[in-house]
């Protein structure tokens, strides 16, 4: 068992006003940086392709560092936002945002790990909740693992609910073995 998959979903309504927030700037279209391929790593430090053995993490990150650069594209999101301090480039957090119908969800997320604590995570979650309704979204719904306590908290501080747990299992068949035997 690699992962217990866990769904948090909200209704997107009662979201209020949006305040101005300069700290944000949509990344759509942009290059990839250094500084966000390292928070796109640390957003899958308790994925499933993290928690395998099997799987070498070079592996993984090549798979994240796909995940974002297609992100940015627009292939598999419909925007990117970084959080970014007053008069500085460097992103201290991100997320993505894809939209299917009238669900949207919310890809990848971190904040880096000197900038947690003050709020971050829970104003990209908050972007993400208004860009998700001003695209027409009823609902944004996110997937985090059982382990990741403090991401659970956020959503759940964020007004999410639990919609669904699952148990995640790879399979790794010998397929060497297979093709010798008899
Ligand atoms: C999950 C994650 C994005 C949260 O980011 P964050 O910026 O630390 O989130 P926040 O600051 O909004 O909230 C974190 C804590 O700080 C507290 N906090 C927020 N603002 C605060 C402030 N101004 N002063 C003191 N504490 C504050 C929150 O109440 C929260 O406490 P809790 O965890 O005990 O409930 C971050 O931990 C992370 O990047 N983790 C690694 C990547 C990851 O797991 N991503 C999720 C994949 S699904």
């Amino acid at each position: 068992m690699v992962d217990l998959k866990t769904t948090f979903v909200r209704a997107l309504t009662g979201l209020g006003p949006a305040a101005a927030e300069p700290a944000l700037r949509p990344l759509r279209g942009t290059a990839l940086t250094p500084a966000l391929l390292a928070l796109t790593i640390a957003s899958g430090w308790s994925s499933r392709f993290r928690r395998d053995p099997c799987l070498p993490a070079a592996k993984a990150d090549a798979l994240y560092e796909i995940w974002i650069r297609r992100s940015l594209a627009g292939e598999i999101a419909d925007q990117v936002f970084a959080w970014c301090d007053n008069g500085s480039d460097q992103p201290l957090g991100f997320v993505t945002i894809a939209l299917r119908e009238d669900m949207g969800s919310i890809g990848l997320i971190a904040v880096a790990p000197a900038a947690r604590g003050r709020g971050i995570g829970a104003s990209l979650v908050d972007a993400a909740l208004r860009h998700a309704s001003a695209k027409g979204a009823q609902r944004l719904e996110v997937v985090t693992q059982g382990a990741n306590q403090e991401a659970c908290r956020l959503y759940q501080r964020c007004g999410f609910t639990l919609a669904q747990r699952s148990r995640v299992f790879h399979v790794w068949a010998d397929l060497e073995a297979a093709a010798t035997s008899p």
